[in-house]
């Protein structure tokens, strides 16, 4: 049995006082029936007063949006692995497809990412998906194949044992458009059976989220699906009541 992840993803959002209060809300409306996994990604600078307002409160763990390949040097704007350890982060957004697009991260920069994070005992959300003209002209599989491929063949499908996949696809990030439960199945169902060939132990026990547009009224009929494990979540994890909801879902 797979628990159910639901990861914030906040992206450049947040002050000191929403940050607080964001926090406060989602600790408050958790409660001891809740099945989910629950991780919250802020912007790095805000972690040190999230790690110190989840002190005394185990419900929320605190994931990176992003880590260097590298553990120190001359990467400016970088943060590495061991420090995000350092301070109690457990989890590392890896590929997420505005990294990809805006800031030029390629598949081998992103498989050299997620060795770092795994090499350093965090756990990755390896980020996948593709574009609306990739979906339009039958690419979905290919895309997909190619982002996972960047990883398996570099550092072979064991480095995906403790890992977790979010299948993002870029035409549903931040517009609005969710994929349908079916459309999602279908290719959550293509990866666990892509890696189902390489090693079946890991593709049973891997959890793969879905992202794009999740929110507390299409939440549950996403997690319903077979090989749907939880979510990533943008915009409504800015929202502590519809965080909740989509923590409520995953019941
Ligand atoms: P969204 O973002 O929920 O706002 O679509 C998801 C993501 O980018 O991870």
């Amino acid at each position: 049995m797979r628990q159910t992840i639901v990861a914030g993803n906040w992206k450049l959002n947040g002050t000191r006082d929403s940050v607080k209060n964001l926090i406060n809300g989602i600790k408050n409306g958790l409660d001891n029936n809740d099945k989910a996994c629950v991780i919250i990604s802020p912007v790095a600078i805000h972690m040190g007063l999230i790690l110190k307002l989840l002190s005394d409160f185990s419900g929320i763990k605190v994931g990176s949006q992003n880590a260097c390949a590298n553990d120190s040097g001359a990467y400016t704007g970088e943060l590495s692995c061991a420090m995000l350890q350092e301070y109690n982060v457990e989890y590392v957004i890896v590929g997420h497809s505005e990294r990809r697009s805006l800031f030029k991260e390629n598949d081998d920069d992103v498989a050299n990412r997620f060795k770092a994070v795994k090499d350093s005992g965090l756990i990755p959300i390896l980020c996948v998906g593709e574009t609306l003209e990739e979906r339009e002209s039958d690419q979905t599989e290919v895309i997909i194949s190619r982002q996972l491929d960047a990883v398996i063949d570099k550092f072979g499908v064991d480095s995906l044992q403790n890992s977790v996949i979010a299948y993002e696809p870029v035409w549903a990030i931040g517009t609005g458009k969710t994929a349908t439960g079916e459309q999602a199945q279908e290719v959550h169902n293509f990866i666990r059976q892509k890696i189902a060939k390489l090693n079946q132990v890991i593709s049973d026990k891997i959890q793969i989220l879905y992202g794009g547009s999740v929110n507390g009224g299409n939440a549950k009929e996403l997690f319903g699906k077979n090989d749907i494990d939880g979510g990533l979540i943008g915009g409504a994890s800015l929202k502590a009541d519809e965080f909740l909801k989509i923590i409520k879902a995953a019941n």
